[in-house]
């Protein structure tokens, strides 16, 4: 019987967050809680306000070898309503202004502070007992093979993937700096084109594999979507699965959310929000449509082909909201659409206050994804009640059921959707979504659907615990 799981993730909200790893590494364990008894462990960067979330120090330290280099531990912890945290403190992993780096590149010693990170994790385990470890990401993908070859140590060991794009690549001299030995360095584990892959530890060592999307799983096993794991994947296919992510629903939930001016249970109810933040915002019209892109300004995101679309999306009547941050390039070329056109507010940063706010007094929310391995924005859309406008890729084809299958008695949130990832098709399916806000009565009954659709992690928690119960096997 699995009772004890130990959850690992480079970030978590609302401790640290870059990106939806962050939410699901909150939402997921709390959705665990009934079943079994959940730790998370982050790393405790210095940009985690201690005080305000009550993070002490947990009185434990202990030095870590990599490579004949001792680098000192502390272990820090807090409990938040029930849920245990555990911190790693170390200097060489948390004393930066930020979690990995710019968007433009990485801190360069990634590759050792991350290794030490799931050094860290390989120590707690041998501390404290667990049946089950689930690794996120290439942050700690590398606790996988120290696993494997310490035989001390046997907790069955779930890997997912959140984000091909990020495996965690580095030159191949780390491997004696990280104290991993050079049989490691074949094509059947580390080696990647004559480099250091981290993710490809995850993938040959965990005892399950999986990913933030059933589409997204058998996307990756192509050239298009496998960012050259694709043949690897499929080695260890009979281990890969794809478990579609939700979303927290009482934090996401505009029936009480204490970010909004005037909290609402239906379409209607959205009207208050919507003036309030035009008001804010400076955009006059009530009664045109709202598109909103809320995310990260970057190419996986689409950003080109929003940039590219915005003039004429802009020349619709209609109102546009930009929030989020990425790239340098895509912020001047954002601030440049601004300045031209009046319809048009951005906001760089992240605030999540404000983002309920954006996504109340939304109409549509705009993904035009290049690709997508699940997507949590389109989820929030439809519990705000904004139609989500996507790119049919990844989890967003899992999730947002195509309008033109319409059906009032299904339990699936609908949107509008668009095949090809280009500027045009983008335009296309956002003309037809102002079309469509014209027929008030439609559009708030297809509104209405989507907000009584229920997006939590109910299911998927049990899809994770039949991977935690389930029996070993040896893959090929
Ligand atoms: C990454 C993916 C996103 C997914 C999230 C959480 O940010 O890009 O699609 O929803 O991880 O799994």
């Amino acid at each position: 019987m699995v009772k004890k799981v130990l959850f690992a993730a480079s970030e978590v909200y609302p401790f640290a967050k870059t990106g939806g790893l962050a939410d699901v590494a909150h939402a997921l364990p709390r959705a665990l809680k009934n079943l079994y008894d959940v730790t998370v462990v982050m790393p405790l960067y210095r940009s985690i306000d201690r005080e305000k979330h009550g993070i002490v120090s947990l009185g434990e330290s202990w030095n870590i070898t990599m490579g004949g280099v001792e680098y000192p531990i502390d272990l820090y912890g807090c409990n938040v309503e029930g849920y245990e945290y555990y911190f790693i403190y170390s200097p060489l992993l948390c004393d930066r202004e930020f979690l990995y780096g710019t968007p433009e590149s990485g801190y360069k010693d990634n590759d050792l502070r991350f290794a030490l990170f799931s050094y860290a994790i390989t120590a707690l385990l041998k501390k404290k007992h667990y049946d089950v470890l689930h690794l996120n990401d290439w942050q700690c993908a590398l606790a996988a093979l120290l696993i494997h070859k310490d035989p001390m140590l046997s907790p069955k060991v779930i890997y997912t993937i959140h984000n091909l794009a990020y495996q965690g690549i580095f030159d191949a001299t780390i491997l004696e700096t990280i104290g991993i030995d050079r049989t490691y360095f074949t094509m059947g584990s580390l080696e990647f084109y004559g480099r250091v892959n981290f993710m490809k530890a995850g993938i040959a060592y965990a005892d399950e594999v999986t990913t933030v999307s059933p589409t997204y799983a058998r996307e990756i096993l192509t050239n298009e979507f496998g960012w050259g794991l694709e043949g690897f994947l499929h080695f260890h296919h009979a281990k890969l699965s794809g478990i579609i992510n939700g979303i927290d629903m009482e934090h996401f939930s505009p029936t009480e959310d204490g970010a909004l001016i005037a909290p609402y249970s239906e379409a209607k109810g959205k009207k208050a929000n919507k003036s309030d933040l035009l008001k804010k915002l400076k955009l006059k019209g009530v009664n045109k449509p709202l598109c909103v892109f809320i995310g990260r300004f970057t190419h996986q995101k689409g950003i080109d082909l929003l940039i590219e679309a915005l003039p004429k999306i802009a020349d619709l009547e209609c109102n546009i909201v930009l929030l989020g941050e990425g790239e340098e390039k895509y912020h001047k070329a954002l601030e440049l659409l601004c300045a031209n056109h009046k319809n048009i507010h951005l906001t760089f940063g992240y605030d999540e206050s404000f983002s309920h706010q954006v996504y109340a007094a939304a109409d549509f929310l705009l993904m035009p994804s290049l690709f997508e391995p699940c997507g949590l924005n389109q989820m929030i859309a439809f519990s705000y009640g904004a139609l989500p406008i996507v790119h049919r890729v990844g989890g967003l084809v899992d999730t947002v059921k195509r309008l033109e299958t319409y059906q009032e008695d299904s339990c699936s949130g609908y949107g509008l959707t668009f095949n090809t990832p280009t500027s045009r098709a983008l335009l296309g399916a956002v003309k037809k979504g102002c079309e469509l806000f014209e027929d008030k009565k439609y559009f708030e009954r297809i509104i209405n659907h989507n907000m009584r659709c229920d997006f939590s992690w109910g299911e998927s928690a049990i899809a994770y615990s039949v991977l935690y119960e389930k029996e070993r096997e040896i893959h090929g």
